[in-house]
């Protein structure tokens, strides 16, 4: 039987926790999957809950068990790393990107979701970064659309691994409610990030439970992003 080629990862990360990055990627996971693309959703490590393996394993289908989806869970709501060790644990690195890569063997394309923002301490010595490295994964930058987001993407983005830069995807989440800078942030951004592809990602109820089938809104704005996900 032919080797199946090595799959495509995309890592979700981003300025902080509770940005949106969950919600994205189920809808991206949703998104793919309706098109016939062989992709899953992945979180390597939760604490303090599994609420986002449970959206994701929803997004996914079935397609895969909740602990194959999240194989690592910690009760803590603290950084992993930390929620991992008062559970007796040390998370490293390499057990991480062969799990992922051990996964990915049976799709096409990858969604792995970090846990809080970029260089938010996930295992022993290792962040998201690393894992867009190592997976040499196209990293998504989720920042919420409201003032500072400019200089938060841009933070983001300087810190990533040098060769992951040019795949890099920006999305902005939101950005209704009054803030000024809301509006004025997609053509700062373009000006600071020139050649950056920028998602607008509206604000719609439900959350990750929305199905993209269901709104037009987020099948729009998620278009040319799955494109390039899909290379
Ligand atoms: N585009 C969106 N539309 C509606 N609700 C959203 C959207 N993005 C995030 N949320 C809500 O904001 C909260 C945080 O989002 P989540 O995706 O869990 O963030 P993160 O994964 O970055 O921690 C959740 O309650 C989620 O339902
Ligand atoms: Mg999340």
């Amino acid at each position: 039987m032919p080797a199946r080629r090595q799959p495509r990862f995309v890592v979700i990360t981003g300025s902080d926790t509770g940005v949106g990055k969950t919600v994205l990627t189920a809808w991206l996971a949703r998104r793919l999957r309706a098109r016939g693309i062989q992709a899953v959703a992945l979180k390597p490590l939760c604490s303090g809950g599994r609420s986002d393996a449970r959206a994701l394993h929803a997004a996914n289908d079935g397609e895969l068990t909740l602990d194959e989806v999240n194989p690592w869970h910690f009760s803590a709501p603290l950084a992993p790393v930390l929620a991992a060790r008062g559970e007796g644990e040390r998370i490293q690195l390499p057990q991480v990107v062969n799990w992922a890569r051990a996964v990915g063997r049976r799709f096409d394309l990858v969604l792995v979701e970090g846990a809080g923002g970029l260089l938010s301490p996930l295992g022993e010595g290792f962040d998201t970064r690393d894992l867009v490295r190592e997976l040499r994964g196209t990293p998504v930058l989720v920042v919420p659309n409201r003032l500072g987001a400019v200089g938060q993407m841009r933070l983001i983005f300087e810190a990533l691994p040098r060769s992951a830069k040019a795949r890099a995807q920006m999305v902005l989440v939101g950005g209704k409610g009054g803030d000024a800078a809301a509006g004025s942030n997609p053509t700062l951004l373009k000006e600071w990030l020139p050649g950056v592809p920028l998602t607008l990602l509206p604000w719609v109820t439900g959350g990750a439970a929305a199905s993209p089938a269901s709104g037009r809104r987020i099948s729009t704005a998620l278009k040319s992003l799955t494109a390039a996900l899909q290379g």
